[in-house]
């Protein structure tokens, strides 16, 4: 199924229409022999849509009820489209994959048991088999053997509980839509089974993209990931090799490896879409493909990419979606997308992990700035006098401009730090991120760039100079710290214009406090819905005498420092503003 852009699609399908089907049988996919298996492929939600024939695929373009916005100029490319590999379609192998013989004698009760233990909820969709059982040990998990000794290498000694339910279920072909909170290990349950999918297929020719593709919201992010599934693949590197695609480099390396043939790329959307367009690669093998961080990807505008990608797949692949925060527009993108998901969430959704002790400072605008080298200055000081070591820290500022000044007074204090945003040459962004993951500078002041999947060992602190906008935001920058089972800390210099998050934020504690996960709702649709309560919110602030914030639906104890919130300030409406620092 060659790529074709959208201006030639209608011509391709009448072509296609005139052309006999036979391959639509030799494309209906082989239900697997038994055991927990993948519930058909998305043949068999296109067979009706006439996915039968070289063409099938096109079929796809409006089955799926959501707006093309905005593909269609770009991918209009002169009618040359993306042509794949001229030889014969090469059919995807999904391996009718097994647990041992232990795991799959285990009973109902034991497998709730176990699922009880690490918080996992599990949901199928009706009708569908049940979903594989989590499995407590890597090495029960019939994983290849060279995927195995590197997960011993990378010293992994137990899965964390998303992989414990998250790879069976990836490993038996099925969809996944995976929540878990930040720092879970949600990589490896994305990459592990990927390297294994890969493993199984017929090796690649001459001209043929790559096999599996991992899209993700930013360069660092994209990196990062592609270095954990070299971590993987380090005993399979010349049957697993990867390619990592993103913008802000030149495309010149990528297109050779992509011309070369890879079996995994890792990439961000639009350099992806870039070497597409350019025919360094195709999609005609794709049949492995993880969206990682969906809800910032669609946040950040990348949904005309991510929808051109999805609706050029060859029929038969399997999708898997993660996120420590699950918007309703991922739901939306999950039914148009995924084929009969197995949803996969650990605790509460969307909610800040509990190793992370979290500190509300109140601190007007002018003040911040002191307040915040007070704060670094007295960790340093406490280092140079025999106290704990500083921990690396990321302060989190809302604009790039203002992440240059603040890195730059920080600098001027005597405290090294470096920037990170959107505005900076990628060479800058990556030398900024390298000195600060190797400890060099114990500071690093960023915008939401870094606020989603990075992971560097170390970083204790998170100090959000300015509270991002959303509560889905906060859930993932203080997630940089407390990650993998670590604890961590967050300091929020917070004033008016934050006062509905605030409230957020200590209503979330309050249940931590109890031993609840708290959700809240996330996305543009709650954002919506969280500017007009937010509003609402504050024009029905009432302190009662006993220290209580009386609002309409409830109320909410706040210490006597946050009293003034009940002070109503006109609510900030703004969406995404540091948005634009993620250029890519
Ligand atoms: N089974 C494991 N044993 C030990 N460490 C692990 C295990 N799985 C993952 N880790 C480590 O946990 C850390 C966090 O993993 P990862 O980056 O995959 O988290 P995540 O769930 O994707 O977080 P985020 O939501 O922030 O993207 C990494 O340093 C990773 O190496
Ligand atoms: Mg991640």
């Amino acid at each position: 199924m060659p790529y074709v852009p959208p201006h030639q699609r209608g011509k391709q399908q009448e072509a296609a229409s005139t052309e006999p089907s036979s391959t639509a049988a030799a494309r209906a996919p082989e239900g697997p022999s038994g055991g927990f298996h993948r519930s058909g492929s998305h043949g068999n939600r296109l067979d009706s849509a006439g996915y039968g024939g070289r063409d099938a695929g096109f079929s796809r373009q409006g089955s799926t009820g959501l707006p093309r916005t905005g593909s269609t100029q770009s991918f209009a490319d002169g009618g040359r489209g993306y042509q794949r590999n001229a030889g014969q379609p090469v059919e995807a192998v999904f391996a009718n994959w097994q647990p041992t013989s232990r795991v799959l004698a285990l009973s109902d009760e034991t497998i709730k048991e176990i699922r009880q233990r690490f918080k996992v909820t599990v949901d199928v969709c009706e009708g569908e088999p049940k979903a594989a059982p989590p499995i407590e040990s890597f090495h029960e998990m019939n994983l290849h053997k060279d995927i195995l000794a590197d997960i011993m290498h990378h010293k992994y000694e137990t899965p964390t509980p998303i992989q414990a339910q998250g790879l069976p279920i990836a490993l038996s072909g099925r969809d996944i839509l995976g929540c878990a909170e930040t720092g879970s290990g949600k990589t490896a349950s994305f990459s592990i089974p990927m390297i294994q999918h890969c493993l199984n297929q017929p090796p690649l020719r001459h001209g043929d993209g790559p096999m599996a593709l991992v899209l993700a919201p930013t360069r660092e992010l994209a990196q990062q990931i592609e270095r954990e599934v070299k971590a993987f693949s380090r005993s399979s590197i010349r049957s697993v090799r990867t390619a990592i695609v993103v913008g802000g480099v030149p495309m010149n390396d990528q297109r050779h490896d992509l011309r070369n043939g890879v079996e995994i790329v890792v990439a961000t959307p639009g350099r992806f879409i870039d070497h597409l367009q350019q025919s360094n690669t195709n999609l005609g093998r794709v049949s492995y493909v993880v969206l990682d961080e969906a809800d910032r990807m669609l946040d950040m505008g990348f949904e005309p990419q991510i929808k051109e990608v999805m609706n050029n797949l060859p029929p038969r692949h399997q999708t898997l979606l993660f996120s420590a925060t699950m918007p309703k527009e991922i739901e939306e993108l999950a039914r148009a997308y995924l084929n009969k998901p197995v949803t996969v969430k650990i605790g509460a959704v969307s909610t800040p992990t509990a190793n992370v002790s979290q500190r509300l400072e109140h601190a007007p605008e002018g003040s911040k700035l002191d307040i915040l080298v007070a704060l670094i200055s007295s960790e340093v000081a406490a280092e140079s006098s025999g106290g704990p070591p500083m921990p690396l820290t990321i302060v989190f500022v809302e604009r790039k401009t203002r992440c240059d000044e603040v890195a730059a007074a920080l600098r001027e204090d005597g405290i090294p730090a470096n920037a990170l945003h959107g505005g900076l040459g990628q060479s800058e962004r990556e030398a900024a991120l390298r000195d600060f993951a190797r400890g060099d500078i114990k500071v690093l002041v960023a915008t939401d760039v870094a606020s989603r999947g990075l992971d560097i060992k170390g970083i204790g602190h998170v100090i959000n100079m300015d509270l991002p906008k959303t509560f889905e935001d906060y859930v993932h920058r203080i997630g940089r710290t407390g990650r993998a089972g670590t604890k961590g800390r967050a300091t929020s210099l917070w004033n008016d214009r934050d006062s509905f998050l605030v409230a957020q934020i200590k209503q979330a504690l309050s249940e931590l406090e109890k031993g609840n996960g708290f959700a809240f709702a996330t996305g543009k649709e709650a954002r919506k819905e969280e500017r007009q309560l937010a509003r609402e919110f504050k024009s029905q602030l009432k302190m009662t005498s006993q220290g209580m914030l009386q609002t309409g639906s409830g109320s909410v104890k706040v210490d006597d420092k946050y009293a003034h919130m009940a002070t109503a300030a006109p609510a900030t409406a703004g969406t995404g503003v540091a948005d634009a620092a993620w250029d890519d």
